[in-house]
């Protein structure tokens, strides 16, 4: 999958830009507060459905205008592809090659990339949600259908939370109902069981496989998925949603007392080991900038895999981040596969094979380079 281009309009600080990326490499140079993360921003948005700053449509609309619009053009298995995005006021429309589309998430699974920003360096010692938000987005580019399970159980879960709450403050009982969102949730549940279980299951090949090269060897990575069923394997469906039923339906009198759900798909981790240490608990500096990396890379590897085709990689400053042997690592890594980064000094593209175009950003305006190497 290529960008070819990105046109957007009254977005962030950018007024009006028209821009188009190479095939390959496509730096975005400027300082600090100019626009460059913005344009990943938009970009990120085709894949993601929204903003991987939490921003809303007010924050993204450039100040003093009342909406903006965004057309990203693209080839996907060798067709031209375009998706627009447009805002104005409290009306939004979106489209897929001129097509309608009536809701946001319609927009996920089209346009396919993998981001990498400084944030993401949490990703190893941070909280358990971190991880599962990485799994949840990774998988809902490959399996749109994921969305919709997951939006269902983050529904049911609300509802059912509340519902717990007031039960336990007893201004409410209401067994039936907590039945009814405990079929629901565990319906939910096992659906999205089995979508993570099956990524981690390969993504946890390449990292560890990009791991052994990126370290000539030396650690060994290794990711597993913990839910609420340790040490048993449920593969089919049905067997799974009566085990989360089980659950739901047979601890609810801790549950009432906690005044909310204690089990389910919203507290299972994907715990990371090096070497047989926990990467939360002892991985250095410099070994979680590798398994992020090696994370963000099997991303897209297993992408391609359930695809049929690379994503684009959006690298968010953090290319500097980077040693020299890590960085030349991935850019010769991935030959053949589109990648849009952004930095404060082009040296940190001097390893790079090949062409890179140069986009050079400032107070949200782009002037295009060809650098020949
Ligand atoms: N809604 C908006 N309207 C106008 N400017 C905005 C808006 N949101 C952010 N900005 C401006 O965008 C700039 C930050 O852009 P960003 O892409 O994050 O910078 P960087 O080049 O460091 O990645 C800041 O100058 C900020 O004031
Ligand atoms: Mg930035």
């Amino acid at each position: 999958m290529k960008i070819r281009s990105l046109s957007l309009s009254g977005f962030r600080n950018i007024k009006e830009a028209h821009l188009t990326f190479s095939p390959d490499v496509t730096f975005l140079l400027g300082d600090n507060a100019h626009g460059k993360t913005n344009v990943l921003e938009a970009i990120y948005l085709f894949a993601r459905g929204k903003s991987f700053r939490g921003a809303r449509d007010a924050e993204m609309t450039s100040f003093g205008q009342e909406g903006y619009s965004l057309t990203l053009s693209y080839e996907k298995e060798d067709r031209r592809e375009e998706l627009s995005l447009a805002v104005k006021g409290r009306s939004k429309t979106r489209k897929r090659n001129g097509v309608l589309l009536d809701r946001q998430s319609e927009l996920v699974g089209s346009f396919r990339a993998v981001l990498f920003c400084p944030d993401h360096l949490q990703m190893v010692k941070g909280s358990p949600s971190e991880r599962r938000r990485f799994m949840d987005i990774a998988i809902a580019q490959c399996y749109p259908v994921y969305i919709s399970h997951y939006s269902r159980y983050a529904k049911n879960l609300e509802e059912r939370n509340a519902l717990l709450k007031a039960m336990q403050k007893g201004v409410f009982y209401g067994e039936d109902m907590l039945l009814v969102y405990s079929e629901a949730l565990a319906d939910a549940a096992a659906e999205i069981y089995l979508y993570r279980k099956k990524y981690i299951a390969l993504l946890k090949e390449e990292a560890a496989r990009v791991m052994w090269e990126l370290s000539h060897g030396r650690e060994e990575l290794s990711l597993s998925y913990e839910g609420d069923f340790e040490g048993e394997e449920y593969e089919d469906k049905e067997a799974l949603r009566a085990a989360y039923g089980k659950l739901f339906t047979k601890n609810t009198e801790r549950e009432r007392a906690a005044g909310m759900t204690l089990y389910g798909i919203h507290r299972d981790e994907l715990k990371i080991s090096l070497s047989g240490l926990s990467a939360k608990d002892y991985a250095s500096q410099g070994q979680q900038r590798s398994i992020v990396l090696s994370l963000k890379m099997a991303e897209g590897m297993v992408c391609r895999a359930l695809t049929g085709e690379s994503p684009v990689y959006l690298f968010d400053d953090v290319l500097s981040e980077l040693d020299e042997g890590r960085r030349r690592f991935l850019l010769s890594g991935m030959q053949g596969c589109q990648f849009i980064v952004t930095g404060c000094d082009e040296k940190v593209l001097s390893e790079t094979p090949g062409k890179v175009k140069i986009i050079k950003v400032k107070e949200g305006t782009f002037t295009e380079r060809e650098n020949e190497e």
